[in-house]
């Protein structure tokens, strides 16, 4: 067991945060947020080092003094509640999880053990360390826009749209927010939720489209564009969903549900050609090079056509809204994914192969 008595770091007690999933795209997006805005604030990071956490994702504040990198499974009912005695943690904000689709539907069942049974064994950690004790506490999930299910041409997604998931990975998340809202209803639990829609940016597993694509632009491999390329998502810079975050933990109402999003609906074979072209102008190949690339692929199984988010609630009750355009925040990502070539030979290598095959090889 990681005895933290042990460790040389001095922590403030003031506000002891502990973070799951911290070493994944949008977990260290948030660490890194919160170590440089909050220099007083203690940050435990739980995570489990999954195919998709990597700790170079936060070389960069891992010697911060308010941080501390601990790894281990959130499903691990003893392992959770000893940590959180060592640091006496009084808030969680948690986002470990399993999170692509694709593997959702290739292995359902270990969405289930993480996703749904690591936060119901979460919210009983949380339960017992705290011992009914809610006073500062706050238990907070990170969850996402697909437990809406899928749009037609028009609409959007509210705080109050039914829930409607349809892909094994979204009905995991939908279930997982049942448990945190039937844990605020019955033991008085102090929770938030927020529900975002599709992140892009550094740091990301390039198993999702967008690094994934940029990763074989670079490289002139093929772009499997699923089933006709008109499936719609909203996108957001995932510097903006940390700040979003953070304005829900400091900001939002106990027990609410924000839904956090770019105002920025794109639809895949759209948002392929402008990569292609930031992409090529950047690689110094001629204006539309890389379209041959395009390969259109089976479909996904239960695609789901369309997600758009209403983002007007924590827009106009936090203040929240996105600090960059969609072109400015694809310009960034790009040029770090240029950049960061070790970085993505890293993650690319060894199992990443393996998997490429199986899921790109199927017809
Ligand atoms: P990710 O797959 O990049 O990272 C998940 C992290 O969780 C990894 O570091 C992994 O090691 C860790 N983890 C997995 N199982 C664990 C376990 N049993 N115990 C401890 N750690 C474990 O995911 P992400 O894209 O950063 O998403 C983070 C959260 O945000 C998820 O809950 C996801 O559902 C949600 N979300 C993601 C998006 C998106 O576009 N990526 C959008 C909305 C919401
Ligand atoms: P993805 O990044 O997997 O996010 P999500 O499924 O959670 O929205 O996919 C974004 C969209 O891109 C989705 O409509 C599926 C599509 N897609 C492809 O066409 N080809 C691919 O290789 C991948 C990974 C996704």
């Amino acid at each position: 067991m990681y005895n933290a008595k042990k460790s040389k770091k001095k922590f403030k007690e003031m506000n002891n945060i502990l973070i799951t999933g911290g070493a994944g795209f949008i977990g260290s997006h948030l660490i890194r947020h919160f170590i440089k805005h909050y220099p007083d604030y203690k940050i435990i990071n739980l995570d489990k080092l999954t195919y998709a956490g990597n700790l170079e994702n936060l070389r960069d504040i891992e010697n911060a003094k308010n941080y501390h990198f601990v790894k281990g499974d959130i499903c691990d009912f003893n392992f959770v509640k000893e940590l959180m005695e060592l640091h006496q943690i009084n808030s969680i904000i948690h986002l470990a999880a399993e999170s692509h689709v694709d593997r959702s539907i290739s292995n359902p069942m270990e969405f289930v053990n993480t996703n749904v049974v690591g936060t119901v064994n979460l919210l009983n950690v949380a339960k017992a360390y705290w011992s009914e004790d809610y006073d500062n506490k706050l238990f907070y999930l990170v969850s996402t826009d697909e437990v809406y299910g899928s749009l037609g041409e028009t609409g959007l997604f509210t705080e109050t749209t039914p829930y409607d998931p349809r892909s094994p990975y979204s009905a995991s998340k939908a279930s997982a927010d049942h448990f945190v809202r039937a844990y605020q209803h019955t033991y008085d639990m102090p929770v938030k939720l927020s529900n975002c829609s599709n992140n892009y940016g550094s740091y990301q597993f390039p198993e999702k489209l967008l690094p994934l694509f940029i990763n074989n632009i670079k490289h002139n491999k093929n772009l499997p564009v699923y089933g006709n390329g008109k499936y719609t998502r909203d996108w957001l810079w995932v510097v903006d969903h940390a700040r979003a975050i953070d304005a829900v933990y400091h900001k939002g109402k106990m027990g609410e549900t924000y839904n956090i999003g770019g105002f920025n609906e794109w639809q895949n074979i759209d948002l392929i050609h402008l990569l292609i072209e930031q992409m090529d102008t950047k690689l110094g190949r001629p204006e539309g090079t890389s379209k041959e690339l395009i390969t259109y692929v089976k479909d996904r199984p239960g695609h789901d056509k369309r997600y758009a988010i209403d983002a007007n609630k924590i827009k106009n009750e936090l203040g929240w809204q996105p600090s960059v355009t969609f072109e400015e925040g694809l310009d960034k990502t790009i040029d770090w994914y240029l950049k960061n070539e070790d970085w993505l030979n890293n993650v690319t290598s060894g199992n990443y192969q393996t998997y490429y095959q199986k899921q790109y090889t199927k017809q």
